[in-house]
């Protein structure tokens, strides 16, 4: 790779004009060198030497089949009678390298080097070594230029993670195996896998059969239809046993743990549906079809007690990771409160609330645990509410704006902390405002965010900065019915996480980190990897100018990349014009635009925006308020017989929109498309705003000034309330108050416990 040379008056620097290594993770320490480069073509060898040959052996022809796949370049192992390989793989228990992670590349005349004292060393030295031979702008199968330098690296955190949620939606083997090949690309090393669920018991334990026989269906409800074929068969699915260990086996080979969650007291609805004995009532649920926090909890008794000993044993087994997951986060204790039994034993074991139980409860589950020599891992729930965690317990803080605090009190407690903030991490959140943004509870979550993330908390001591391990995003599966979902969630912001688990503090640099992520993309995309361009996408702001014309300004989310524009209608290029400052365009264009790496790479794909005399009457939902200014939810709608699944931006359990200063003078008719969509917002019931309605479907109401104005329109919904799909309603507008600019307000009317209506467009025209 080329490196120009700036010559200053008595000083020569090298400033590499790309950077000379295009690396993701940003590595420990990188020393380029002033000059040189190796050549890698097509056949070069590959020598391993040193201990553990058979694992560097895999590890090394691991390697082999990625460059081929990915970067097209064939190389081959050498034999022993080769005298001088491209690359050598070395390892050796007393290399110099940081810790039994850690490795080192050097490059230099002599080839390529990588040691490590471990094959686990060995295994991140070849991920960057597979980075360094496609780097930014890569032509496949043509050979590859190293810059010399040497490459010295250890990860920061020992616990790089992503908990995938099986228990919502599960997903296929293969499906876990591709996520976990991905994740360890991303220097991530465990896997959370969250197996049990309200929704479903997704994991195989002989003993109790009924578990997966029952515990893993539930009913098709909203969009579960689509993905069983008819509402009238169940969604299910589980993993055997045989199907754990083999995902187990494979991650091994990538160096990822697989760390399974048992989730107690709470989220166990499932398991109380296939076990009624397990529950406080001795009634039967249904496998829970809502989302959000369900009433069932298990029973803090003795025989609760067995099974899940019965249950843990097998998971021991099935798991040889030294940490195991007992959850206990979001466990309501209504039906603990509710039940005289349950009470009885708070106050026969002396605690004085049940936070305190549930504290109870999990340290005799722990003690297990601890007993077979396992670490147990939990959520900060129970420190939260005020109770004792299990002494040895690994906690898991996800908890919201308190979370540096909650991490620290943990610390404080003598716990070691994963943190995972609920805010930046929880990769199931929206990613933008984009109108073409996919589904996810709010707010946002966006790739600046989740680099951003606080890994220690503020004010924690050097002491106990030492007891945060690690990071962890989540990928909850409420809306994450298919692995195009899952993959548009993580990527690209798993690349911001794995730079949170591995980098030093002092490499942090969001502008480093942007100009990195070209490359990274383009290995996304050899690798077959469907990830979010959202944000670099471009965003279209606009408004009137004179005589007809239409003002527009062209940004992107991550402020990088330039933005490139066309007029008449063709695929905007990394030749097209580069959007420079706000454009003044006549009615009836179509604009189209895409942003692009300085090198020609597109990093998001085109959007378009139409340009007439509609444009300033109409609003998609994701660009206007919700009622309550509070943050929409992102909600799929179903599949329709053509074109993509629409998104609509909702508020749970409100369904009232604001669009502030609206321009209509002189509008006379309106259209407006919606869904009317299953309600399984569980919790979100008791929040419910419910509108009087006129007619008995309800109606769509459009007031000006405020929600209680004068009434523009009103759509019956009567016609269309039973309709599957999106719909589409017109009306008449009535005379608002005044021609000019009004706050519009629309609302359906009727209960949406009954039914989310949910807004896609409202389109005025003259
Ligand atoms: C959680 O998000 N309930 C851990």
């Amino acid at each position: 790779m080329a490196v120009a040379w700036l010559v200053t008056t008595g000083a020569v620097v090298a400033t590499p004009a790309t950077p000379v290594w295009s690396l993701l993770p940003q590595p420990a320490k990188a020393t380029p060198a002033v000059s040189g480069a190796t050549k890698i073509t097509d056949g070069a060898l590959i020598a391993v030497r040193g201990a553990d040959r058979q694992q560097v052996q895999a590890i090394a022809e691991q390697f082999v089949q990625r460059v081929a796949d990915t970067q097209g370049l064939h190389l081959r192992m050498a034999s022993t009678s080769d005298a001088h390989p491209a690359i050598t793989f070395d390892v050796n228990a007393s290399a110099e390298v940081t810790g039994d992670t850690g490795y080192r590349l050097t490059i230099n005349d002599d080839g390529i080097l990588v040691t490590a004292r471990t094959p686990r060393g060995a295994f991140y030295g070849s991920v960057t070594l597979w980075q360094l031979l496609t780097p930014a702008g890569w032509t496949h199968g043509a050979p590859v230029e190293v810059a010399h330098g040497v490459i010295d690296d250890y990860p920061r955190f020992a616990w790089r993670a992503l908990l995938l949620d099986s228990g919502r939606h599960y997903q296929s083997v293969a499906d876990i195996k591709k996520l976990i090949d991905w994740m360890s690309l991303n220097k991530l090393n465990v896997l959370l896998w969250h197996v049990t669920e309200d929704q479903g018991w997704r994991l195989e334990i002989p003993k109790y059969p009924e578990l997966t026989k029952i515990g893993a269906c539930r009913k098709a409800v909203g969009l579960d239809s689509e993905l069983t074929g008819s509402a009238d068969l169940p969604y299910c699915g589980f993993y055997t046993q045989a199907e754990a260990r083999d995902i187990v086996r494979y991650a091994a080979e990538r160096y990822v743990d697989v760390v399974p969650e048992i989730d107690l007291p709470g989220h166990s609805q499932a398991a109380i549906a296939a076990y009624p004995w397990l529950g406080v009532t001795g009634k039967r649920p249904e496998v829970w079809t809502d989302w959000g926090v369900s009433p069932w909890l298990l029973k803090p008794n003795e025989k609760t007690l067995q099974f899940v000993d019965d249950v843990l044993d097998d998971v021991m087994r099935l798991f040889p990771s030294r940490y195991i997951s007992i959850g206990g986060d979001e466990a309501d204790k209504q039906q603990w409160n509710a039940s005289p039994e349950v009470r009885a034993q708070m106050h026969t074991l002396g605690l004085k609330n049940m936070d305190e139980l549930q504290g109870w409860f999990m340290n005799q589950v722990a003690a297990h645990l601890i007993e077979h020599g396992r670490t147990p891992v939990g959520w900060d729930d129970e420190l939260v509410a005020g109770a004792t965690l299990p002494a040895s317990q690994v906690v898991m803080s996800w908890h919201g704006d308190h979370n540096e605090q909650v991490a620290l009190a943990a610390i404080k407690q003598g716990h070691d902390v994963v943190m995972t903030p609920q805010e930046s991490l929880y990769f199931d959140h929206y990613q933008s405002d984009l109108p073409d943004d996919w589904p996810g509870p709010p707010p946002a979550a966006t790739l600046r965010q989740a680099y951003d993330t606080v890994v220690i908390p503020n004010g924690a001591s050097a002491a106990e900065a030492q007891h945060i391990i690690g990071v962890q995003a989540g990928l909850w599966a409420e809306q994450m019915p298919t692995f195009a979902h899952d993959q548009h969630a993580i990527f690209p912001r798993v690349a911001a996480l794995s730079e949170l688990g591995w980098s030093p503090a002092g490499t942090r640099d969001w502008h480093d980190f942007l100009q990195r992520l070209p490359a990274e993309l383009a290995r996304y995309r050899a690798l077959g990897i469907h990830y979010a361009d959202n944000a670099f996408a471009p965003t279209f702001q606009v408004a009137a100018a004179s005589h007809g014309a239409l003002r527009v300004e062209l940004s992107n989310q991550a402020e990088f990349g330039t933005i490139r524009y066309t007029t008449d209608g063709s695929e905007p290029t990394a030749q097209s014009t580069a959007y420079a400052q706000p454009l003044t365009l006549p009615g009836n264009t179509t604009l189209r635009a895409a942003t692009f790496a300085e090198d020609g790479f597109e990093l998001a794909a085109p959007r378009s925006q139409v340009l007439d005399e509609t444009t300033l009457l109409s609003r998609d939902s994701s660009e206007l308020a919700t009622c309550s200014k509070q943050p929409a939810s992102r909600l799929e709608g179903s599949t329709p017989t053509q074109g993509s699944r629409p998104v609509y931006s909702v508020d749970i359990g409100n369904a009232c929109w604001l669009w502030p200063q609206a321009s209509l003078g002189g509008v006379k008719q309106v259209v407006i498309t919606a869904e009317r969509i299953a309600w399984r917002f569980g919790d979100e019931a008791k929040d419910a705003v419910v509108r009087r309605k006129i007619s008995a479907a309800g109606e769509l109401e459009i007031h000006a000034d405020s929600c209680t104005g004068p009434l523009l329109a009103s759509l019956p919904l009567d016609g269309v309330a039973q309709a599957k799909g999106q719909v589409r309603l017109d009306a008449k507008v009535g005379t608002p108050a005044g021609a000019g600019v009004h706050t519009l307000c629309v609302f359906a009317t009727g209960d949406p416990r009954d039914g989310q209506w949910a807004l896609g467009r409202v389109m005025f025209s003259k």
